[in-house]
């Protein structure tokens, strides 16, 4: 079959990850996480001392690190000037970090630019997750999926993944990823949006297995 191009968006806590990654698996194809690309250039920011609400910083520093993501589904990796960054990346810090860096246009230019290079080497093609991929990443992808669930559900979810120090309340986890919510759709260059051409799966009463059952339906439709 052809080389088949999935966006897969939506906010945190929808299953994102964990559905790109299967549906990768058990077609053969790339894996891109395009969230662990604006958490690893945050990561870089931080440790260098930048001042994440400084957008003028940011966006001078943009250019700077150099970032390299590995696309085996069953083995995702992210490296940030050589180092791996896979774990650091997963940090409080980076996450109440990585909506300010997100937001500013010159590192949405330069991580944009990064994904479409990846999509177009993928030989039998890709699934890339975020939340700007069916919009404004890659907008002629074959198949452009929208996840939402319940803010309840998405919380529980995300407090399921947290573990040992990183670990919050139900309450708080649920309003940390409101609040990143609201700045990923409030922000000028392209917000979380559902692209007009993408198919809303809502994984609130769903499993996981029967999400991943059906955005593999929807991609054997497109081959
Ligand atoms: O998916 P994940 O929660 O790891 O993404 C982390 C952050 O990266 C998001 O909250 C958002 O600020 C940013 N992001 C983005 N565009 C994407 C993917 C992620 O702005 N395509």
């Amino acid at each position: 079959p052809a080389a088949v191009i999935v966006g897969i968006d939506g906010p945190s806590g929808t299953g994102k990850s964990s559905t790109s990654k299967a549906v990768a698996a058990k077609l053969g194809l790339a894996y891109l996480d395009t969230g662990a690309q604006y958490r690893a250039i945050t990561w870089w920011m931080l440790n260098n001392g930048i001042d994440v609400n400084d957008a003028d910083a940011v966006a001078a520093a943009a250019g700077k690190p150099d970032i390299v993501s590995g696309t085996d589904p069953l083995a995702p990796t992210i490296t940030v000037d050589g180092a791996d960054a896979s774990a650091p990346i997963r940090t409080h810090e980076v996450t109440s970090a990585v909506s300010a860096v997100s937001a500013v246009p010159e590192i949405r230019t330069r991580m944009t630019e990064l994904q479409r290079a990846i999509a177009a080497e993928a030989p039998h093609g890709i699934v890339v997750e975020g939340r700007d991929i069916g919009t404004t990443v890659l907008p002629d992808a074959d198949l452009k999926i929208y996840l939402t669930a319940s803010p309840e559900a998405r919380a529980a979810r995300r407090n399921g993944e947290l573990k040992g120090a990183q670990a919050a309340g139900l309450a708080a986890t649920q309003a940390a990823l409101l609040k990143r919510d609201a700045a990923d759709s409030g922000r000028k260059t392209s917000p979380l949006a559902k692209a007009g051409d993408a198919v809303e799966v809502d994984t609130t009463e769903l499993t996981l297995d029967q999400v991943i059952e059906c955005v593999v339906t929807l991609v054997e439709e497109k081959r």
